[in-house]
């Protein structure tokens, strides 16, 4: 069985969650179920990363230990996720034990293999990055993401010759044209390589100025900076180096944004190729949601609150606006017109009153029993192809990362019944008789939207398992409704004559424009 292993960034424990972090996990949620779907055998990775200055500085504001704050905080992660409707398998922290034993089997590892050295350094440090800039990286002085005053900072450090692996990187990365994606990170990579700004990675901090850490294995006076310490969840949660969950897993996928796209694509490989393990098999990356065209973030204070969205328009609804709004990799404006436009014309609109429509008139046509399927008209042939092919088209986009084109692509099909109802007028057939068309048209609106639901299980769980229910198909909670999406999309059947179906629908009742 083919196995898709993938996860999302662990989470700064420094501020609670929001639509950011919220994004991120419900995309790879979605991406899980969908590969799920495919028939694959899933591990879904998700948690928090808690070591480093900012920690100490945000527990210290609430006058708690690190530890402390950070019990709290990524608890409030941990409870996030079944509320957007997330199912991860794991949740890892940075200060489970396990953890910090294998981030001690990986640093000696690489001491090892001569790739650690010491030396003396001098950089501004910005504690939001957690990362030392150079002059020429700054803005005005700035953090060019933060917006900040970075301090000073000269000490002797370890360093992780990664300067070595470089030209190594770069050579991987051309021999893998898939390894990151949308093209313009890989790029942005590439470029980055080529420009030569790149040195030695700084990988530990003097416990004179830091103690909230894991202690290096070969100098306890010092703990190992975090970035080092926060990329290797993504091996040490699945059991490496001994464990038969990473033989079975790796190499897996990473999920973030473009803001840590750095210490993923250059950080992390080259880290791997020291310690002797296989590259991961795939970075996908996304751009940022913004507040007013400035990036929405903890430390600018204009966040949205994914837990009020989720419970004012519900979950599932939420999980499409984000998927169908953001064209995966680029930036998206966050506003509640956008989702309250979204929600009543897609979801109440085309989706809901198709729905309601169709299931209504099954109701008093044939007591709410799926009719026989009959012979198709050259209409209803038309409308098959056309629900097919936007299938077709789905699973490739979808697989892409093309989440928004991949709904388009759906909402057409959806909209196209929608018209196919108007067209065929099954009231007429049925007031002239006409009950031989009139189970056909019906067989095959409703057989359509069997197929629209299963489609939607990814994106919108909850919903689907409710319209699954309507169409007479139930399934069982949190299992995947099918097991080949492919041949789904190949073939019309899956829908069988005389089930019972809702009387009635209403899925998504339209919401008032605050
Ligand atoms: O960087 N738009 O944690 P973090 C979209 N601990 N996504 C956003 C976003 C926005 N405006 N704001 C945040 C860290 N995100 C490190 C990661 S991984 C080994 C260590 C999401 O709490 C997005 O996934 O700052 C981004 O990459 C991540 O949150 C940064 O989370
Ligand atoms: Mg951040």
């Amino acid at each position: 069985m083919k196995s898709f292993f993938i996860t999302t960034p662990i989470y700064y424990v420094n501020a609670k969650p929001h639509l950011g972090h919220a994004y991120s996990t419900i995309v790879t949620d979605v991406m899980v179920r969908f590969h799920k779907m495919l028939g694959e055998d899933t591990l879904f990775l998700t948690g928090t990363d808690e070591h480093g200055d900012k920690i100490v500085q945000a527990a210290e504001k609430q006058g708690q230990t690190p530890k402390e704050f950070a019990d709290a905080v990524s608890a409030r992660f941990q409870a996030l996720w079944p509320v957007l409707g997330v199912a991860n398998d794991r949740f890892v922290r940075t200060t489970d034990e396990a953890h910090k034993r294998v981030v001690q089997a990986f640093l000696q590892k690489v001491y090892d293999a001569g790739d650690i050295y010491f030396g003396e350094f001098g950089g501004h440090y910005c504690y939001g990055c957690e990362r030392f800039y150079t002059d020429k990286e700054l803005k005005n002085g700035l953090c060019p993401q933060h917006r900040s005053k970075p301090e000073f900072i000269s000490e002797k450090n370890y360093f992780f010759r990664m300067s070595k692996y470089l030209p190594w990187l770069r050579e991987y990365i051309t021999q893998h044209p898939d390894l990151i994606r949308p093209q313009r990170y890989r790029a942005e990579v590439l470029s980055m390589l080529e420009s030569d700004v790149l040195e030695d990675l700084c990988i530990s901090r003097p416990k004179t100025r830091l103690t909230w850490g894991i202690d290096l294995p070969f100098d306890h006076n010092y703990v190992c900076y975090v970035w080092f310490d926060a990329l290797i969840n993504y091996v040490s949660a699945i059991g490496w180096p001994a464990g038969a969950d990473f033989d079975r897993y790796w190499p897996g996928e990473h999920l973030v944004a473009k803001d840590i796209l750095k210490p993923h694509a250059v950080f992390w490989p080259t880290m791997l190729r020291a310690a002797g393990l296989p590259v991961y098999g795939r970075l996908n990356v996304h751009g940022y949601w913004l507040a007013r065209d400035a990036k929405m973030s903890k430390s600018l204070g204009n966040a949205v609150d994914p837990v009020e969205m989720s419970q004012r328009f519900g979950p599932d609804a939420f999980r499409y606006f984000l998927l169908r709004e953001m064209h995966f990799g680029s930036d998206a404006s966050f506003s509640e017109e956008a989702l309250t436009g979204r929600f009543n014309a897609d979801l109440a609109n085309d989706l809901g009153n198709l729905f309601s429509r169709v299931l209504s008139m099954a109701a008093k046509y044939f007591g709410s029993r799926t009719p026989q399927r009959g012979r198709l008209s050259a209409d209803d042939e038309a409308v098959v192809e056309h629900c097919l092919h936007s299938l077709q088209n789905f699973i490739q986009l979808f697989g892409n990362v093309q989440f928004a084109h991949a709904l388009e692509s759906l909402w057409e099909t959806v909209r196209a019944l929608n018209k196919y109802v108007d067209s065929q007028a099954p009231w007429a057939l049925y007031k002239h008789g006409n009950t031989e068309r009139l189970a056909a048209v019906m067989y095959v609106l409703l057989a359509a939207m069997r197929k629209t639901a299963l489609f939607l299980w990814p994106i919108m769980p909850a919903a689907s398992r409710r319209m699954l229910e309507q169409l007479g198909c139930p399934v069982e909670k949190n299992a995947p409704p099918v097991v080949s999406l492919k041949e789904e999309a190949t073939s019309f059947d899956g829908l069988a004559s005389g089930t019972a179906l809702a009387a009635a629908s209403n899925l998504f009742p339209r919401v008032e424009k605050m």
